[in-house]
């Protein structure tokens, strides 16, 4: 490795080492960078030259393919590349949805266990976690439960923040006045999340490519993924959506991001129809759902032939204006996500739901019919299972502010 006094901005991305970069970036968590995303890739990675003392890019890539050090590197790179933009209470109409009609049926559901676990998957800072959490404590639903949220995320800058549950006002752009007063306390450095909702969460790293470590999630009743798969290339999409079907109990809900839906991913989810949203469901073997209604999500688009190419136009055209998103844009971190929760996306997944509702209506007697059909699941454990690899919780964290 060259170490001698260099200018870091001189350092250029040849496109051949973009290439090898990209590679190794999806191979191993899926990222998907665009063709376009060069110079902001180059302009996010000097950094990492500058504090290794590199010099080129072609010797930064050589690094990260080598053992050991590569993979430690990697994470650094992935890091600097990834969009962490996270904020309390986003996306409320679906807090909303869960609060009201996905709650009260996973109550339903896990009375017997008395014990409701939550995953929000990429839960960068861990805003997304501590608003899930005071969702689950504010539900009369709940009462008597033993209530858990995990976060995860591949980034150990972002859970180390989680961690520290403290906040700057940026992260309380969607927050009341009320919601501010009841669940954070005023500290010098920022506003730090209650102790009472502390205590419910519990955080560890965790790589969603990296399967065989997420049974350490254990089995848990819903997951929110938000505003990740949007990131992520087809084929990585689908194998985390597997791996959300086999952590999900039987009846369990999975929650996307307003511009993502499980459309061309996968079939084996049933759609909920929300008041104000659309979820997904794993469906319960044998039949007697409760409301909301489910229908086997994709499959029912499927089965409405012709709806199946404007759903994937849908889908790509979803793709499309992520790219001119992507394309829009100097840097890439937060204004990406602000434009993602533009209305434009909102308004196509509105169109989604219209259509996706046609679907149903056409469709509707032979799911009944398919879906009264028995699907084998594996027995769930007798416990919910560990925390995830490295979690804390109360204990482990730091949760005392910085
Ligand atoms: C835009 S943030 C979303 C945060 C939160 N879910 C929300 O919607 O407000 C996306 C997060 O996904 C994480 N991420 C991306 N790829 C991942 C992977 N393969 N495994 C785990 N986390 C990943 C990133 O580190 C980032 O923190």
């Amino acid at each position: 490795m060259t170490r001698s006094p260099f200018l870091p901005e001189e350092a250029h991305l040849a496109p051949e080492d973009f290439r090898a970069l990209r590679e190794l970036v999806n191979g191993y968590c899926g990222l998907d960078l665009l063709p376009d995303q060069r110079a902001s890739v180059e302009r996010r990675l000097r950094e990492r030259l500058a504090i290794l003392g590199i010099e080129e890019f072609g010797e930064y890539v050589r690094l990260l393919r080598g053992d050991p050090l590569g993979k430690g590197e990697l994470e650094e790179a992935i890091d600097c590349l990834t969009t962490n933009e996270t904020y309390f209470f986003r996306e409320a109409y679906q807090l909303r949805a869960f609060r009201d009609e996905i709650i009260p049926m996973l109550a339903r559901q896990a009375a017997s266990r008395k014990r409701l676990t939550v995953w929000s998957a990429g839960c960068s800072t861990g805003e997304e976690v501590y608003s899930i959490a005071t969702t689950l404590l504010e539900s009369p639903d709940l009462h008597g439960f033993e209530l858990l949220v995990y976060g995860s995320d591949i980034s150990k800058r972002c859970l180390a923040h989680a961690r520290r549950a403290t906040y700057g006002l940026s992260a309380f752009r969607a927050t009341t006045p009320e919601q501010k007063r009841r669940w954070f306390v005023e500290r010098p450095d920022g506003w730090l999340v209650a102790d009472r909702v502390r205590q419910i969460c519990h955080f560890g790293q965790l790589n969603l490519l990296e399967a065989e470590r997420a049974p350490a999630v254990g089995r848990v009743d819903a997951i929110f993924c938000r505003n990740v798969l949007i990131y992520l290339d087809a084929r990585s999409r689908k194998r985390v959506i597997d791996l959300f079907h086999e952590r999900l109990y039987p009846g369990g809900v999975l929650l996307l991001g307003h511009s993502e839906s499980l459309i061309n991913v996968s079939t084996a989810f049933e759609l909920l129809h929300l008041r104000e949203d659309l979820a997904y469901r794993r469906p319960v073997s044998g039949f007697g759902f409760a409301s909301p209604r489910p229908m086997r999500a994709a499959k029912a688009v499927d089965e409405a032939g012709a709806l199946r190419d404007s759903s994937s136009e849908q889908a790509s055209s979803q793709r499309d204006s992520q790219s001119a998103l992507r394309d829009s844009q100097s840097g890439l971190r937060d204004s990406q996500s602000a434009l993602r929760d533009s209305g434009t996306l909102r308004d196509s997944r509105t169109r989604l739901l219209e259509r996706l509702a046609r679907a149903e209506e056409k469709s509707d007697r032979a799911e009944a019919t398919r879906l009264r059909t028995p699907e084998p699941f594996p027995t769930p454990p007798k416990e919910p299972g560990s925390r995830p690899p490295g979690a804390t919780g109360r204990d482990g964290g730091n949760k005392g502010g910085e």
